[in-house]
């Protein structure tokens, strides 16, 4: 069990480089069970959920490679058509085999996932999709098993644009015959970045970033290389950091149009950002920020994964502002941590009302969930004192030896 010690109060300076997506890996990882050829993923982040996302795949059968930062799968070996509940339970987006392996081999059958634990994450639209395209599904004994001979393309309206059912419903869909229209999809660019992968393994698929998708059935795909886009939640933790701490700070290899609504938010708070055309963004903040109200919304809205680090610059703000959660319905679990640091905040219902304090103190806090830990390393980075942060595990799962990166721009942050 390792834990982050924080000392307070270092302006931080220099330049810290943007991983590639998390969530954009742990959709394309599955993706390659698609084809039996060769799929080469570069920049892939080292992530304990991307190291799950790959024994997952081994245990289907696999043969997967990662070498720094670049992974290789080879698909043509699958043998196995059950992920079981010890890899299932490590992390949420296990549940993204289940298209591609009803799609590729006509059965499969996985435990129900596993994740941070931000509210209820039911499988429904995935599930009712799937069976859209002619699957015959069954829940049983904390298992979800599904079959087809051949899927079949169909028009598929989902009632909330859900990104992992978005995503599960492209990768069947791929190898199903005939066309299928999913409407009311998720447009966050992870998905776009599953269809380029796709369309590169020879799949037809149209308007990911749009809210209809269309996919056109192929009999099969082959092999891909394909470089993996900059992980926007990083960036957007990174420009908090940096803000939280009053901080010069440079964020290299980001995409500017994903992280627009959280660069908008940013400024609204007072934040002084100059965005250079060769990707980076760089935030230069002297002044106390000024307290703004903030809503979760799926892309392009501002990321209900910013949600915690933003209430870190709220707690710090000049002022009163108001977040509002309305995509999870249990995300708040960074409050009490936060009030531990001294943090003037109430929640009533899905809005948290956060009145600015202008300091925090360090105190001995849990990560409760990877961007909660986020947000308590930005209060400790910023907070007079020493900080503790328990449940660094959490924090592995989307951030890559964050510790040592933040040393490197002149953090006070060493993990036990
Ligand atoms: C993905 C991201 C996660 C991000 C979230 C929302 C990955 C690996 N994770 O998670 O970081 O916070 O998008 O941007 O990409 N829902 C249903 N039924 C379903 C599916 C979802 O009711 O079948 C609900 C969920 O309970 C939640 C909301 O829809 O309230 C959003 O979930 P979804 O977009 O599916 O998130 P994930 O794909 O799990």
């Amino acid at each position: 069990m390792s834990r982050y010690v924080i000392r307070g109060g270092n302006r931080l300076e220099g330049t810290i480089r943007v991983n590639g997506s998390k969530n954009a890996v742990l959709a394309l990882l599955p993706a390659c069970l698609l084809s039996e050829g060769t799929c080469v993923l570069h920049d892939v982040p080292k992530l304990s959920d991307v190291y799950w996302m790959l024994q997952v795949l081994k245990h289907l059968g696999a043969d997967v490679d990662m070498r720094g930062s670049v992974v290789t799968v080879e698909g043509k070996g699958i043998t196995q058509n059950e992920v079981p509940n010890s890899l299932a339970c490590r992390i949420r987006a296990s549940n993204l085999v289940l298209g591609p392996m009803i799609a590729r081999c006509g059965w499969g059958k996985v435990a129900y996932p596993g994740g941070c634990s931000i509210g209820s994450r039911p499988m429904d639209e995935h599930l009712r999709g799937l069976k859209q395209l002619g699957a015959s599904l069954t829940e049983k004994h904390g298992f979800i098993e599904g079959s087809a001979k051949q899927l079949t393309g169909n028009e598929i309206y989902l009632d909330f644009p859900s990104v992992g059912a978005t995503e599960n419903l492209m990768m069947a869909a791929v190898l199903a015959q005939g066309n299928t229209l999913i409407h009311n999809a998720a447009r966050e660019p992870e998905v776009v970045e599953l269809q380029n992968f796709l369309c590169a393994m020879g799949a037809k698929i149209k308007g990911a970033g749009t809210s209809g998708i269309a996919v056109e059935g192929v009999r099969s795909l082959g092999g891909a290389e394909h470089r993996v886009i900059p992980d926007r939640i990083e960036a957007g933790t990174f420009l908090t950091i940096a803000a939280a701490t009053r901080s010069d700070v440079v964020v290299s290899n980001v995409i500017l149009e994903h992280v627009e609504a959280v660069v908008a938010k940013l400024r609204e708070f007072g934040t002084k950002l100059n965005i250079y055309e060769n990707n980076e963004i760089r935030v230069r903040q002297t002044k106390r920020l000024r307290g703004v109200d903030c809503k979760t919304m799926p892309y392009p809205g501002f990321p209900t994964d910013m949600q915690a680090p933003f209430m870190t610059l709220m707690s710090l703000a000049d002022g009163v502002g108001v977040m509002s959660e309305t995509v999870f319905e249990n995300r708040f679990k960074h409050v009490d941590e936060l009030a531990r640091m001294g943090a003037n905040i109430r929640v009533e219902g899905r809005a948290a009302v956060v009145k600015g304090v202008k300091s925090l103190s360090g105190a001995c806090v849990m990560a409760s969930d990877l961007r909660a830990g986020a947000a308590l390393v930005a209060a400790g980075l910023a907070a007079e004192g020493i900080t503790e942060i328990d449940g660094v595990h959490y924090i592995d799962r989307g951030y890559e030896a964050l510790d040592h990166r933040l040393r490197e721009i002149g953090g006070d942050i060493v993990r036990i």
